[in-house]
């Protein structure tokens, strides 16, 4: 493995060779099985594996007391059969005694409950015990097995802000007091942030800031709030830190650090630079298909939600896949779903159908994993997650699961063997995010409303219209080039904006990038207070139009569109009606909104502003697929290096590429065979099968194909 350094400003570790690895938990099981599932691991390609995450009471069965036997005498095995392994710190799982002996180290419920032993995940971040306790268990593990040959990495706890990422205890109060008082220096200058002078919130103390806990009707003060989100990433990054700290002190040099994520209220691009080698990401695609408690398959819900993806189903998880590629442009998989998932207490779902396992394991690929480990190798028997089927079951029999991941294995080795290893992702276009942003949509449901709506619309479109896009994070201090790498950038809804954020995206537009804004822009500043400007605010002058009056959406008087060149979309959501006093060449209405009743009838509702060498577009909306694609359309965006493939919607097409080579996944989801085609005049081989491609060809039910020029 290498360390590199990326063209984005995050740093990551490559992977020498595509790899296969699995979790594994020899405290489950009879030692006697320990060597044969090691033999029959290696004998089906993996050569990693993930191991003692939640293994504190092992370590430690009484407080200072460090224990190894167990884990040593699998280490060894694991040396002697030529077993890698990812070594975890077992930190989301306090031992019985710790929490009994410290209840201050638990978490609490809004409403101030703690949370008590019996699950996991139920500790804080900020309890200096909690603290002091972790880096003692970090401390001897690192010390003990850090220089052991079979080690190669270490995982900092399990999903950081998994279960839960808010935080009520009594710990977490006099932490975010101290935060506060560091951000603020003074209570008058906190006070003005948050608005205090609303509902006679003052602070006249710093002792009586407490975290946003209870108050009536959930309206808790939004100021106060969007720093708590802030104050929640802080803190786990700062846990982190603690325990890389250590690890870095006692590791081999070639060794990673790494975490499994991506959860909320966390900003996950700090916390990889401030602690992190390598990101991971956990992989479960098969809980589009879950029964929740209801009854419910979480898809078809999501497709009765008012904004829905439910349609894209498993391929959702492509963008949790292009999120981690942000944070981490090589990252692994920690955790790949191969059975089907359940607690006991929670979902209940339908197995993977035949080839579901390995089409998931290549999405991961697709989209930059250079590493994939399964979860688990067999079943549990015993906990809440017996029903969280791994590649084995109970009865630990080779099965199709296992058959599957043995093929997914030589797929592997074909690749690796093509050079793919360390490809970079291509994408056609960006979407741009920014933390406070989102921080901001939890607080605030006319935000959230829009956000959600067209970051799924937005991701819909690229993925039908096989545009594939990455995530682009942005922040004061992000340099021009991160930006100026896309030709397009979708920025749907920053309604936090900064003047060095603005400046940065009017540099982005004046040297030839096309920017696409859409409603409330600009609307607010970094407190999260409304400015007084008129909308975009800030970015009125990238966007060259500004806000005469609005509307959300009103059911009453549907339905309201807009037309643009003679074809209707639709206005979801909200409804900006821009003021245009003049349209001239660098300023054209594009689109109107229509509707009977519509008051706003006729107004502009989309605008485009040439600016320098480049344009902004201005959406007065949230965006539908169909205006996305309108968009990109106008814009020339393309698939990458393959333009004019014949894809059916259904097919996912994801490009990777290296030394000027460059590598077409395609991944067919439908339950049915389906038919593509290659453009005129050129031909293509498909690494997997070393079949030649051009005119139509065929791709089975949940086939993949991984293609390049021939
Ligand atoms: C992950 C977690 C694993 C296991 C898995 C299946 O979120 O990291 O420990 O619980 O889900 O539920």
């Amino acid at each position: 493995m290498k360390l590199i350094m990326s063209e984005q400003r995050v740093q990551s570790m490559q992977f020498g060779r595509l790899t296969m690895g699995v979790c594994y938990y020899p405290e489950h099981w009879d030692r006697a099985l320990w060597g044969e599932d090691l033999d029959r691991m290696l004998a089906a390609g993996i050569s990693v594996v993930r191991i003692a995450e939640f293994s504190w009471t092992m370590h430690e069965p009484e407080e200072g007391h460090y224990v190894f036997g167990l884990f040593d005498d699998f280490l060894e095995l694991c040396a002697e059969k030529g077993m890698q392994v990812i070594m975890g710190t077992p930190t989301a799982t306090p031992p019985a005694w710790l929490t009994t002996r410290y209840p201050e180290v638990c978490n609490c419920s809004i409403d101030g409950t703690p949370y008590v032993h019996g699950a996991r995940r139920h500790y804080n971040y900020n309890a200096e015990i909690y603290r002091e306790k972790s880096a003692g268990i970090v401390e001897a593990m690192a010390s003990h097995y850090g220089q052991h040959p079979a080690v190669i990495g270490w995982q900092i706890d399990n999903e950081i802000n998994c279960e839960t990422d808010e935080f009520y205890s009594e710990a977490d109060s006099a932490a975010f007091r101290a935060w506060a008082r560091e951000r603020y220096g003074t209570l008058e200058a906190l006070n003005e942030a948050w608005g205090t002078a609303v509902w006679s919130q003052t602070y006249t103390d710093w002792e009586e800031i407490r975290v946003p806990g209870h108050v009536l009707n959930d309206g808790h003060n939004p100021h106060m709030k969007l720093d708590y989100y802030r104050f929640v990433s802080d803190s786990a990054v700062r846990f982190t830190r603690l325990q890389a700290d250590i690890l870095r002190k006692y590791k081999k040099p070639g060794d990673f650090i790494t975490t499994n994520g991506l959860f909320g209220n966390l900003d996950n691009h700090r916390l990889q630079d401030d602690c992190l080698d390598l990101y991971m990401y956990d992989s479960y695609p098969n809980f589009a298909y879950g029964l929740n408690r209801e009854g419910y398959y979480r898809a078809r819900k999501a497709a009765e939600a008012p904004y829905s993806t439910g349609d894209l189903e498993d391929r959702r998880w492509s963008m949790h896949l292009a999120e981690t590629r942000s944070v981490c442009p090589h990252f692994g998989i920690m955790e790949q779903q191969s059975g089907p998932g359940s607690w006991t207490n929670r979902m209940a779902g339908p197995s993977p159908r035949p080839g579901q396992v390995r089409l998931w394991a290549m999405q991961s690929v697709a989209h930059g994993a250079d590493y994939v480990s399964f979860f688990r190798w067999r079943t549990a028997p015993i906990g809440t997650e017996i029903y969280w089927y791994g590649i084995l079951g109970h009865d630990n029999r080779d099965n199709r699961r296992l058959a599957e991941v043995m093929d997914f294995g030589k797929d592997l080795e074909k690749l690796d063997q093509a050079g793919l290893c360390g490809a970079a992702h291509v994408a056609a276009f960006g979407l741009i995010r920014d933390y406070d942003n989102q921080y901001d949509a939890r607080v605030d449901d006319w935000h959230s409303r829009m956000a959600w709506k067209s970051e799924m619309e937005i991701w819909a479109a690229s993925e039908l219209s096989h545009r594939p896009l990455d995530f682009v994070d942005l922040r004061d201090e992000t340099p021009l080039e991160a930006l100026t790498a896309y030709p397009v950038l979708f920025y749907p809804h920053p309604m936090i904006m900064t003047e060095a954020r603005a400046a940065l995206l009017k540099a982005y537009v004046e040297q030839g990038g096309t920017l696409v804004l859409g409603a409330r822009s600009g609307y607010k500043d970094a407190e999260g207070h409304c400015v007084m400007m008129p909308g975009p605010g800030l970015l009125a002058p990238v966007a060259g139009v500004t806000v005469g009056d609005f509307t959300m959406e009103d059911p009453s008087e549907e339905p309201v569109g807009q037309e643009m060149d003679g074809t209707g979309y639709s206005a979801p959501v909200f409804r900006e009606i821009l003021e245009v006093l003049e349209e001239t060449a660098d300023l054209r209405v594009l689109s109107r909104y229509t509707g009977e009743e519509c008051w706003y009838a006729g107004k502009p509702a989309l605008t485009e502003h040439v600016l320098g060498a480049g344009r902004c577009f201005y959406l007065g909306g949230a965006f539908s697929r169909e205006m996305v694609n309108a968009i990109l359309d106008r814009a020339g965006a393309k698939l990458p290096c393959f333009a004019g493939m014949q894809l059916p919607e259904m097919v996912e097409a994801v490009v990777r590429e290296q030394d000027g080579r460059a590598y077409l996944f395609l991944l067919n989801y439908a339950r049915h065979e389906v038919l593509c085609g290659a453009p005129e005049g050129r031909t293509f081989r498909d690494l997997l099968t070393g079949e030649t491609l051009d005119g139509a060809f065929r791709m089975p039910a949940f086939g993949v194909r991984v293609v390049t020029e021939a």
